[in-house]
């Protein structure tokens, strides 16, 4: 009897072929999203779960896991919405999709970048309204990037393809860490280390959050941080809303306090602050950073691999360890 593997959410057709013709696998076909009930009930019976960022693996629910379960294999690098430390204590493998999905999600910390400091949302929201009346010397004016000091919080493989870009929009890479890089790659990037995040946070133009969302980054922008923005700064965020004092910045944004910001992640996702759509000065996106075709199925090539290696009894590559375990 073949292991029976759970996937939460429905994947791209080709990952699902793959998957039916290798393992013995329950699709979700109607991609709704598994209620609590129906999470308990998938790790109760489940050998393996395929779960994406959508389910909270909470402690609650690794209390319901049956005897079989003995791998979770993520659809997605970041695995906050599982508890590590209950994984292991359980002695079930948790394994993500790292690698794949850099390159889109960093086009899309640019697009951002972009699109907000030239108020490209805001522009066609006017025009889409009718309210264009002509070209105007003084109408629009955003912030020209080039020369500009970006400041990018995390410098792993995505804050290191976003450096990479933002550098050939001619701007300063800066950037804050947990660890120094090494200093070739930090030549390669032209970028500069700061140790004290505080003291980047106060001389940058753009703040671009790309680090994970783990117990040290949780709400690494907070107010007090935030406060420390210069009043034309953006802030820019396509790693999870956690890692933000959402309150806080809505509140900035209100008053005018910094220029703006570009958000792909939220706090309390799928639901938005309704404040943030009052605002002019953002531009938001539902959780689009890895959203091609390309990354989605080279996600799914890497949980088809970290399960078949999973399966076939070695150590998928793709293990999450996490800190401290
Ligand atoms: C990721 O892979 O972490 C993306 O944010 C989607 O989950």
């Amino acid at each position: 009897m073949k292991p029976l593997i759970i996937v939460t959410r429905k994947l791209p057709e080709q990952i699902e072929k793959r998957m039916k013709e290798l393992f013995n696998v329950r699709l979700n076909n109607d991609d709704h999203i598994f209620s609590q009930e129906e999470l308990k009930s998938a790790v109760g019976e489940a050998s393996i779960l395929v779960p994406t960022v959508t389910d909270k693996i909470d402690a609650d629910i690794l209390t319901n896991a049956g005897p079989a379960l003995k791998l979770i294999a993520n659809y997605g690098v970041g695995v906050d919405h599982i508890d590590l430390k209950s994984a292991r204590n359980k002695m079930i493998t948790v394994t993500n999709t790292p690698g794949v999905l850099t390159e889109d999600t960093a086009d899309m910390t640019m697009a951002l970048m972009l699109g907000i400091t030239r108020r490209m949302s805001e522009g066609e929201r006017m025009l889409r309204a009718g309210k264009w009346q002509t070209w105007s010397p003084t109408g629009m004016l955003g912030m020209r990037l080039s020369g500009k000091k970006v400041g990018i919080i995390g410098m792993g493989r995505i804050g290191q393809a976003v450096a990479l870009r933002a550098k050939a929009f001619g701007v300063e890479i800066h950037y804050h860490n947990r660890q120094q890089i090494n200093s070739l790659l930090e030549k390669e990037l032209d970028a500069t280390y700061w140790k004290s995040l505080d003291q980047m946070i106060t001389q940058m133009d753009v703040v671009s959050l790309n680090c994970p969302s783990t117990a040290d980054t949780f709400q690494i922008m907070s107010k007090r941080r935030l406060g420390l923005m210069q009043n034309h700064a953006y802030l820019i965020n396509t790693a999870r809303g956690d890692v933000v004092e959402e309150d806080a910045l809505i509140e900035l944004l209100e008053a005018g306090s910094i220029a703006g910001a570009g958000l792909d992640v939220y706090e309390n996702e799928p639901n938005v602050n309704p404040r943030l759509f009052a605002l002019e000065n953002v531009l938001i996106a539902p959780h689009m950073g890895s959203a091609t075709e390309e990354a989605r199925q080279a996600m799914g090539e890497k949980v088809l691999i970290n399960v078949k290696t999973f399966i076939d009894g070695h150590s998928p590559r793709d293990r999450v360890l996490g800190e401290g375990l």
